[in-house]
C-alpha cells in the first residue's frame, strides 16, 4: 500500500493544489532532519520530548502535541519553528545554522503533500560524532512470578507499599523514605523476591551494607536511593550487579573512590549523586572516564569552585552538576550548552 503511494506519488500531485514538485522524503527531508535536528531530538536527546528520527514517533509529537500536521504546514508547529527569526527564543535548530529557505520550502512542501514517510524509510542514526547513549529496555512480556505477589502482600502487612508504576504494567515502585528509621534490614527481606522493582526509595532508613543483600539480584532495578543511610563501599560493591541502573542517589553516605569502582560497569547510569560522600575529584573523574554519559553531582561547585572536577571540553556537563534532580527548564539548559562543543 505504501509502496503505491510512493510509485505513484507522482500522480498525486494532481489531486492536491500545491504545485510544488513532489517532494522525496528520504531523499530530501530525511536528509535535513539527520544532519540538523536528531543530535536533539533523536535517540540520545528528545528535547520537548520530540523525535524525528521515527515515523510514528515523529508524527505523535513533542510536549506541545502534534509538531507536523499533514497537509498543512501553517498549521505545523514545526514549519513555524524553522522559519523563525534567528533571534526567536522558539527558533529550530535552537544553536548553530538556520536551515536555508530551500530546505524550509521542501519541508513545507513536503508536509502540505501530506507529509508521506515511507514505512521503510530507515531510522535515521545519529551522527557519528555523538556516541550513541544505551537506553534501557525492560522486557515486554515480563510476568511476576507467584513469590512476587507473595512478596508484596507479605510487605503490605507490615506496612511497606510496593505499587505498581502505572495501570497495565508489572514494574513496581516502593518509596520507604518517610518511614525512615523503622525501615531495617529485615523489614525489607522479602523485597529480593520482587523482581518487577525498578525504582526504590531508601533514603534516611536504617539499612545497612548487609542489607543491600536483598536487593543486589533485582533484574531491572533502575533507580535506588540510598542517600542520608549508613552504606559504605562494601556496600556498594555488593550492587555491583545492578547494571540496569540509571539514577543512583548516595548523598550523604560515607562512600569513597573505592567504592565508586563497583559503578564502572553500568553504563545506563545517567544520574549519579555524591554530595557529602567522601569521594574525590580524582575518584569522580575516573569514573566519568569509565561512563562518559554520567552526570555526577558533588555539589562541590556549590561550596569551593577551586575543588571543581576538572573536565576540559565539559563545561556543559559542569553546569548541570548544579543540585538539580529533574532538568524541568529544557529551555534553560539548552541555552548554557557550549555551542563550541560539538
Ligand atoms: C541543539 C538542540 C536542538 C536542535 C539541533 C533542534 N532542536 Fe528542536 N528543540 C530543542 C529544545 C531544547 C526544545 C524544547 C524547548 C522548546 O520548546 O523550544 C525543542 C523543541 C522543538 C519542537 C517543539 C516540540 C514540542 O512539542 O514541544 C519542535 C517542533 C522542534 N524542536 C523542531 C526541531 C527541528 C525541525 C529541528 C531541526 C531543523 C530541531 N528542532 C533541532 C532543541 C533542539
Amino acid at each position: 500500500m505504501k509502496k503505491t503511494i510512493l510509485t505513484f506519488a507522482g500522480l498525486s500531485c494532481c489531486l492536491l493544489t500545491a504545485t510544488a514538485a513532489d517532494v522525496d522524503f528520504v531523499k530530501e527531508i530525511q536528509p535535513i532532519f539527520q544532519k540538523s535536528c536528531i543530535e536533539c531530538h533523536g535517540p540520545d536527546k528528545q528535547k520537548g520530548k520530540l523525535r524525528l528520527d521515527n515515523k510514528e514517533a515523529a508524527l505523535k509529537g513533542g510536549e506541545d502535541g502534534p509538531a507536523i500536521i499533514p497537509k498543512d504546514a501553517a498549521k505545523s508547529d514545526l514549519y513555524r519553528r524553522i522559519t523563525l527569526p534567528k533571534s526567536s527564543d522558539d527558533v529550530m535548530p535552537n544553536k548553530g545554522e538556520l536551515l536555508t529557505k530551500e530546505q524550509t520550502d521542501l519541508i513545507r512542501d513536503w508536509i502540505n503533500q501530506g507529509a508521506i514517510w515511507p514505512e521503510a524509510a530507515a531510522p535515521a542514526k545519529v551522527a557519528k560524532a555523538a556516541p550513541s547513549v544505551p537506553v534501557l529496555e525492560l522486557p515486554k512480556d515480563f510476568k511476576p512470578s507467584a513469590q512476587e505477589s507473595e512478596a508484596v502482600a507479605k510487605l503490605g502487612k507490615s506496612g511497606i507499599e510496593v505499587r505498581l508504576v502505572a495501570a497495565n504494567i508489572p514494574w513496581r515502585d516502593a518509596n520507604l523514605r518517610n518511614q525512615g528509621t523503622n525501615i531495617t534490614d529485615a523489614a525489607i527481606a522479602p523485597l529480593k523476591d520482587i523482581k518487577s522493582l525498578v525504582d526504590l526509595n531508601l533514603a534516611t532508613t536504617k539499612i545497612t551494607d548487609a542489607g543491600l543483600d536483598t536487593i543486589k539480584d533485582l533484574p531491572y532495578l533502575q533507580r535506588l536511593h540510598l542517600e542520608l543511610t549508613s552504606v559504605t563501599d562494601s556496600g556498594l560493591a555488593k550492587l555491583k550487579g545492578l547494571t540496569n541502573l540509571v539514577y543512583l542517589n548516595l548523598y550523604g553516605t560515607a562512600v569513597t573512590d573505592a567504592g565508586l569502582e563497583n559503578l564502572k560497569g553500568m553504563g545506563y547510569l545517567r544520574n549519579l549523586y555524591l554530595f557529602q560522600s567522601k569521594v574525590t575529584t580524582a575518584g569522580v573523574a575516573s569514573l566519568k572516564h569509565s561512563l562518559p554519559h554520567l552526570d555526577v553531582s558533588t555539589g562541590w561547585e556549590l561550596e569551593a569552585p577551586v575543588k571543581k572536577v576538572e573536565m576540559k571540553d565539559e563545561k556543559k556537563e559542569d553546569k548541570k552538576e548544579v543540585a538539580k534532580e529533574e532538568k524541568k527548564d529544557e529551555k534553560k539548559e539548552e541555552k548554557k550548552e557550549d555551542p563550541a562543543k560539538k
